[in-house]
């Protein structure tokens, strides 16, 4: 049975203070990786095989690695908790029910890098949540967790929250960047990468709250046992947000051996009033949109990628029968056309067009020649955009057409919704 590693204790009562937190072992990873040297840090991270749990899935260890020794510059590590991505809700978790983890995870990437500063940019609607950290911080260094010469070690390390500009592309990691420096959030161009020239730059390392909250444990147990908690280069904790037509929403930690049908069913009670699935989207808004004949594969990222999706940061969005995928594509874009940056014409003018024609569908005043026409402006989109915003708005219009075009082709057909009364816009479904 597995215990879980992230959220062992966030249900105890005051489990973001330190005291609570050293009696479940705070800060003994960042005590073990202090007698060790950098390199063997990096190369026990490594070793781990963790993947970013951002989105992308990127070995951390790998990324560390390419952070260059002999640079004459300050180094930084920036924790990404800018967690705006529609569905995805567990890095909140993490920073308000055990922030120590989060700031021990970020202490052990500086040491392993040669850095003293840490920023967490977090997003700026959780107010409460850096105010959580601020106290732990200060709890930390009061202490000795933090600041100068931790440990006796000689090394010192400060970690800063910095509360972010409230738009979804600044976690994108360039322009979480360039708004750390003050400036718009918008990306940069690449390469050069973060690693060589990042934050003012210097060599950078980004990484979501949820990898480094691995870290610790990573020191602590090994980075074998690590790897062997999930299937090939899948392993580790893995926490999973589960929205949507469930009966018990919420944020789950379990290994990615587990299917995509058991987190469902097992851990978030089921499909709610035993209705049925119609879809499930798996890794948060970005992900093409699943089938319930594609929901046995494991929930990691290799599983998902092979039934037809992506992992992305593991927020699953459950549909039911009730659910006008016309209107759950139009819903998304709308976001999307509201956070597009702007600064690449194919995003912000696509969004637009994108959004315009599901309306019109959606409407009941759709034409047939209306679904090619979105079809080609969402693939003059992908892979012709400065940052991965591009790809992840054409996810919800792509997948849906392929796996829903009777339901947009009904709306044109008809005129309307093509699903109950009770269930249209405005009804109990959406
Ligand atoms: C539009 C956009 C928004 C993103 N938002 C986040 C976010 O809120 N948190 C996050 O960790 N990564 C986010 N990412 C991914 C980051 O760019 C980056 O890959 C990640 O922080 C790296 O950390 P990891 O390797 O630990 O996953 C976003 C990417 C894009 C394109
Ligand atoms: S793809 Fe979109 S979000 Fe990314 S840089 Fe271009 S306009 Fe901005």
């Amino acid at each position: 049975m597995f215990e879980p590693v992230l959220t062992s204790f966030v249900r105890e009562p005051n489990s973001f203070t330190l005291d609570v937190a050293l009696g479940h072992g705070a800060y003994e990873g960042l005590r073990k990786a202090l007698t060790m040297a950098p390199a063997q840090v990096i190369e026990t991270v490594k070793a781990s095989g963790v993947r970013g749990r951002g989105g992308a899935g990127f070995p951390a260890g790998m990324k560390w690695g390419f952070v260059p020794k002999d640079s004459p510059k300050p180094k930084y590590v920036c924790c990404n908790a800018d967690e705006s991505e529609p569905g995805t809700f567990k890095d909140h978790v993490l920073m308000e029910r055990n922030p120590h983890l989060v700031l021990e995870g970020c202490a052990i990437s500086c040491f392993a890098i040669g850095a003293k500063v840490s920023y967490i940019y977090i997003r700026g609607e959780f107010h409460h949540v850096a105010d959580v950290l601020e106290s732990a911080i200060a709890e930390a260094r009061a202490r000795g967790y933090l600041g100068q010469n931790i440990f006796g070690s000689g090394f010192d390390c400060d970690i800063f929250v910095h509360r972010g500009a409230g738009a979804y592309e600044a976690g994108e990691e360039s322009a979480l960047l360039e708004s750390l420096e003050g400036k718009r959030a918008q990306p940069r161009l690449r390469p050069p990468f973060p690693a060589v020239v990042g934050l003012y730059g210097c060599p950078t390392v980004i990484n979501n709250v949820e990898t480094l909250a691995n870290v610790p444990a990573i020191i602590t147990k090994g980075p074998e046992w690590f790897a062997a908690l999930g299937p090939d280069k899948n392993g580790g904790p893995k926490l999973y947000c589960i929205s949507g037509h469930v009966e018990r929403p919420g944020v789950y930690e379990a290994t990615m051996r587990t299917t995509v049908r058991q987190l469902i069913n097992d851990y978030a009670g089921g499909i709610r009033k035993g209705r049925t699935l119609k879809a499930v989207i798996p890794g948060g808004s970005s992900t093409p949109v699943m089938l319930p004949n594609a929901i046995d594969c494991e929930a990691s990222y290799d599983g998902i990628a092979k039934a037809g999706s992506m992992l992305g940061s593991a927020a699953m969005i459950v549909m039911d029968d009730t659910t006008c995928m016309v209107w759950a594509a139009a819903n998304l874009i709308h976001f999307y056309r509201h956070e597009s940056c702007g600064k690449c014409t194919p995003c912000r003018e696509g969004a637009d067009w994108m959004l315009k024609i599901l309306l019109k569908i959606e409407r009941g005043e759709g034409e047939m020649r209306d679904l090619k026409l979105l079809e080609s402006v969402a693939n003059n989109i992908t892979g012709k955009t400065l940052c991965p915003f591009g790809d992840a708005e054409v996810a919800p219009v792509l997948s849906t057409l392929q796996h829903f075009r009777h339901e947009y082709e009904a709306h044109i057909r008809e005129g309307r919704c093509p699903l109950p009364a009770e269930w249209r816009c405005g009804g109990g479904g959406h």
